[in-house]
């Protein structure tokens, strides 16, 4: 096993050369690192339920890195060439979209609304249009347009199964690679980090915002989120 790359919140390591072990750690960072704390066991949540959602996926046909669950904290995936983008789907206002463009949190979007952000630490990930992305040749025009696809299924798909377990998706960001058979697939992670999910009937948050405006516990929305997708 060869260590490849340590992330804010994961390591990953090599595995039989087209694959890799994804390690998630205990770390929590808000505000491009500058909010930073260890939080035990949030590695293991995030683990167990991107593990959970990404096999959902693939029972749906929608292409990811994953391959399985290896242990508490790690997933076993496809080795994939990343794209230096992030895309973002929002159903609900909230987070950068309310700052932004001056909007109250929660209004409930007409139609899902998605974002392409340019994956720079040293540029706060900026957001970019599609011709940006084209002239950064972070991507061809028909590989933008298969991920700006595949993100608008993967959310309607999450919110379908979001909603039937009590909870909101108010919006998420996708990663997507080049997998080794040259198909596009979704890959990083997919949890209560890189996800916004509201309790349906009470509101409560119980997503990262509880990390980056401490709203509560951490622990306990990530615990929540993993009950209720179980179907606890
Ligand atoms: P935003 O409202 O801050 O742009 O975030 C939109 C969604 O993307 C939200 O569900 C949180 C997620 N996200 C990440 O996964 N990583 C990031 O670095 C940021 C800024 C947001």
């Amino acid at each position: 096993m060869k260590f490849l790359y340590e992330g804010k919140a994961k390591i990953v390591y090599e595995v039989e050369g087209d694959k890799c072990l994804i390690h998630f750690k205990d770390t929590a960072t808000a505000f491009d690192a500058t909010k930073r704390a260890n939080i035990e066991g949030k590695g293991v949540l995030n683990n167990t339920i991107s593990s959970l959602l990404f096999q959902l996926l693939e029972e749906k046909g929608i292409r990811t890195h994953f391959i399985k669950k290896v242990s508490d904290r790690e997933m076993l995936v496809w080795r994939a060439r990343k794209y230096d983008l992030e895309v973002v789907v929002r159903n609900i206002t909230a987070g950068s979209l309310c700052k932004r463009l001056g909007l109250k949190e929660g209004e409930k979007l007409k139609k899902p609304l998605v974002e392409l952000f340019y994956k720079r630490d040293d540029l706060h990930d900026p957001l970019i249009c599609t011709e940006h992305a084209l002239f950064l040749g972070l991507a061809e025009r028909r590989e933008i347009r298969e991920m700006l696809r595949m993100a608008l299924e993967v959310n309607k798909l999450l919110k379908g199964f979001f909603r039937d377990h009590g909870l909101l998706l108010v919006d998420f960001k996708l990663e997507f690679g080049k997998l080794p058979d040259r198909t596009i697939g979704v890959i990083d992670e997919i949890s209560p980090d890189t996800c916004r999910l509201w309790d349906a009937k009470t509101g409560e948050k119980l997503d990262k915002d509880r990390f980056r405006f401490d709203l509560g516990d951490l622990l306990e929305g990530y615990r929540k989120v993993l009950e209720r997708v179980q179907g606890g």
